[in-house]
């Protein structure tokens, strides 16, 4: 998506200015609970936000808040929830851009959904492969009623 690495020094830059008055959050290459405290704390920002990494995994917030409270790191989602997020993002992606539009862009997103599924390929196919609403909530309804079929190989 963006090639490069995000310059935080010159967010650090600005935080520092003895002037700056409101709080600054920084941003850029955030794409673990680890990395968002790490660079919290390095470069003395009031917060960071998080773009990419939560593409298609928007339980990294979660995961983030669980990490800064405990210290530890807080179990991945199911797959039953990951169904239940991806199938209310199609839906969501269908009434605010229509049926073709939809479906198509969803696409994309479906790799992320399920990253650290193994054999999920078939599945994964099957959703890319049909541009048909019901059968896509067929497929994803089938992964979360048998979600003890899939084995999650990492998070
Ligand atoms: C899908 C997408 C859309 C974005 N749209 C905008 C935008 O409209 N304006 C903007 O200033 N930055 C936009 N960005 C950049 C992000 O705000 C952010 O600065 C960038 O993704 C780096 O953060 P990240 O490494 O957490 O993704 C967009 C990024 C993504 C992935």
């Amino acid at each position: 998506m963006y090639k490069g690495e995000a310059d935080w020094s010159l967010i650090a830059e600005v935080k520092n200015n003895p002037r700056m008055r409101i709080p600054v959050f920084g941003n850029g290459d955030i794409d673990s609970p680890e990395k968002a405290v790490e660079y919290k704390n390095r470069y003395g920002v009031d917060g960071v936000m998080i773009g990419r990494a939560s593409i298609g995994y928007p339980w990294i917030f979660r995961e983030i808040k669980h990490y800064i409270k405990t210290g530890t790191q807080l179990e991945g989602p199911t797959v039953a929830e990951r169904v239940i997020a991806c199938r209310e993002h199609l839906l969501m992606s269908i009434k605010w851009k229509g049926p073709k539009l939809g479906i198509t862009e969803m696409k994309r997103h479906y790799t992320n959904y399920f990253k650290g599924i193994s054999h999920f390929k078939d599945y994964r196919t099957k959703l890319v492969t049909t541009s048909e609403l019901d059968e896509v909530l067929e497929i994803l309804n089938y992964i979360e009623a048998h979600q003890e079929e899939f084995i999650l190989v990492n998070n």
